[in-house]
């Protein structure tokens, strides 16, 4: 079963839209769409009346709302409802609500827990760089554990990968079902920006890069336009 990502046209990329409860990577320079594709994707799972959670380190809600607050897409309604939870797990509120799941087994068996008792069927967490916060010691042999418990659960999840050298794939991008890349590049007529399926198991890609352009209803993919990196 697929769900639709939110972002107009990104779904004819990949067979109608994302596998159900699978774990996706999000990758891509700063600046290049992640934060805001991850909201659209939230957002809609909030519209089909689905528990959503935004998991995050890096913002606040407040930050987070004024960041979409220029876009049209339902945002700041949908993050307002039941239909949200949105956690920053270095605030005490945010360690709380994953806490309560007990300290047996770290950040993994917590945050697994707090999937399936709240039954999430949508989750983004932004980004990787939260894991290497919370696993100090073997922090590969951590991460590999964390990706394959959360490619386990009933969630559909999308997490953020910064990513400053498109060469240098990281753990996440082989252990994941897929991966989504965003690109931007400067040239002659100013900033280009691209998306890239690079691999969806199950699924049939276009894994060109296609035009991505940001509109008052956030981000669109233009499907039928081929960038060049
Ligand atoms: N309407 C718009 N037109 C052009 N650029 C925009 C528009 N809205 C936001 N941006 C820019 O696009 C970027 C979006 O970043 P974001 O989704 O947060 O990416 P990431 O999470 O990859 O850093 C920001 O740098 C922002 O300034
Ligand atoms: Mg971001």
């Amino acid at each position: 079963m697929r769900v639709s990502s939110g972002v107009p046209g990104f779904d004819d990329l990949v067979e109608g839209g994302l596998l159900k409860n699978r774990l996706y990577v999000v990758s891509g320079p700063p600046g290049s769409g992640k934060t805001t594709f991850c909201s659209q994707f939230i957002t809609q799972g909030a519209k089909e009346g689905e528990n959503c959670v935004y998991l995050t380190m890096h913002e606040t809600k407040e930050e987070l709302m004024q960041d979409m607050s220029g876009f049209d897409f339902g945002f700041d309604r949908a993050i307002k409802s039941d239909k949200i939870q949105f956690l920053n797990l270095v605030t005490e509120s945010g360690k709380r609500a994953i806490t309560q799941f007990g300290t047996e087994g770290g950040l993994t068996n917590r945050l697994v827990a707090f999937l399936e008792s709240n039954e999430v069927d949508r989750a983004v967490i932004d980004s990787t760089m939260l894991l290497q916060h919370f696993f100090k010691q073997d922090v590969s042999d951590e991460i590999t554990g964390f990706l394959s418990a959360l490619k386990q659960t009933d969630a559909t999840i999308l997490l953020i990968s910064e990513m400053t050298d498109p060469t240098s794939y990281s753990d996440e991008h082989y252990l994941a079902h897929g991966v989504i890349f965003f690109h931007n590049f400067l040239d002659s007529s100013g900033m280009t920006r691209g998306v890239q399926v690079i691999k969806m198991r199950g699924t049939a890609i276009d894994s060109d890069i296609r035009e991505l352009s940001f509109s008052d209803q956030g981000l669109r993919v233009h499907t039928k336009k081929k960038v060049q990196a």
